[in-house]
């Protein structure tokens, strides 16, 4: 069987190295491993509306920001497809119909949707088009017969939504649809990587983002205010390493490399980490490392990042030219669903056929 990935992000705002280490940079070295017929990169703006219905210039506006980011991370256009969801027409056609196989209370159950309408204060009203996104999600990942979804763990509820969906499709209209698995990043830390001020998670509202696209400047006056162990006070005091966002970015981003080129009195994390709660290791000195560090994996990215904005033309035309291709491929899936569902009457030849007989008298 082929091996199809397909996913995607909301395009509400830049994208921040949170992004980066649980998904972009898995992405880009799924991709150059080869291991994969096809990919699918889909900048999910119909998804974005279901919570930002009343704002559509913002989405408008980030659309390039997004592809911006990917390209700059790696991401090839000609190894993977580009796309914007709103452009294949195909997506809502089969969310329609999987929308048959799902029942209210089920989705009331998925976990990453009941966050998020707590999140938005949803509670009392709840967008209907928010409510049944999990469903729209089935359909962008079944169009592309996907096999894998790379992201993080809130994908986790929707990748078992359909599944389920998948299966409740296939064993009610005959085989047509693809059960995909979620492809979780490597390192845990990754998953959820917290802002910078030790808050659970990153988030442009709360202002706590690393983003790829900022100055060096910037970075490192946030790496230098980081949330790190507020007791660790004197130079001689021992240290936290748990909650200590400063450490957990380490763990999310340093190699035994990075000891060897820029703090060569240790091995690698561990030994840092050791003196660190021993006391005589100042902030300072490991938030220097972990700012060059950064820099390191940051600074290619806004060199590429700067080239591109010089040809926003071809960006869009990149956009444009993945979308005719999803579309495509969409097309012969949802054409695959609707002989499954037996709602194909022009091209069934044999109906037309039992029909005549059925009248003839
Ligand atoms: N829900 C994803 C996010 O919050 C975006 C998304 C939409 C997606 N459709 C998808 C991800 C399909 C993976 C597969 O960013």
């Amino acid at each position: 069987m082929a091996k199809i990935i397909l996913t995607g992000d909301r395009p509400t705002g830049r994208l921040h190295i949170g992004h980066y280490v649980g998904s972009l940079r898995e992405r880009v070295k799924l991709q150059n491993s080869g291991t994969y017929d096809k990919i699918f990169i889909m900048i999910a703006d119909a998804q974005a509306l279901t919570d930002n219905a009343d704002n559509p210039e913002k989405i408008r506006q980030n659309i390039i920001e997004v592809a911006l980011d990917y390209l700059a991370c790696g991401l090839d256009p000609e190894k993977s497809t580009i796309f914007i969801q709103s452009q294949i027409p195909q997506l809502p056609e089969l969310c329609a119909y999987y929308m048959n196989l799902v029942t209210v209370s089920r989705l009331q159950r998925n976990p990453t949707v009941k966050a998020e309408i707590q999140s938005r204060n949803f509670e009392a009203s709840i967008p209907v088009g928010f409510f049944t996104y999990p469903i729209s999600q089935a359909a962008d990942i079944t169009a592309f017969q996907a096999t894998t979804v790379p992201g993080g763990e809130d994908q986790v509820p929707m990748l078992e939504q359909t599944r389920e969906i998948v299966r409740k499709f296939n064993s009610t209209y005959g085989k047509a649809l693809t059960e995909p698995d979620i492809l979780l990043p490597s390192n845990e830390v990754c998953q959820r990587l917290p802002g910078i001020d030790g808050k659970a998670k990153m988030s442009k509202s709360i202002g706590n983002c690393i983003y790829l696209s900022e100055t060096a400047d910037e970075i490192k006056k946030k790496v230098m205010n980081m949330y790190t162990d507020p007791d660790h006070i004197r130079l001689s005091d021992p240290g936290k390493i748990t909650g200590n966002t400063v450490f957990t970015y380490l763990d999310a981003f340093c190699t035994a490399e990075h000891f060897k080129r820029y703090l060569p009195d240790y091995d690698n994390l561990d030994e840092l980490k050791t003196h660190y709660q021993r006391g005589g290791l100042g902030d300072v000195k490991v938030k220097k490392f972990l700012y060059a560090i950064l820099m390191e994996y940051l600074e290619p990215i806004k060199k590429r990042r700067t080239e591109l904005e010089k040809n926003i033309p071809a960006i869009y035309k990149m956009l444009q030219d993945g979308s005719q291709k999803a579309r495509a491929v969409a097309a012969q899936t949802l054409k695959a669903v609707k002989s499954a569902m037996k709602i194909n009457y022009f091209d069934d030849d044999e109906l037309i056929k039992e029909q005549v007989k059925r009248f003839q008298r």
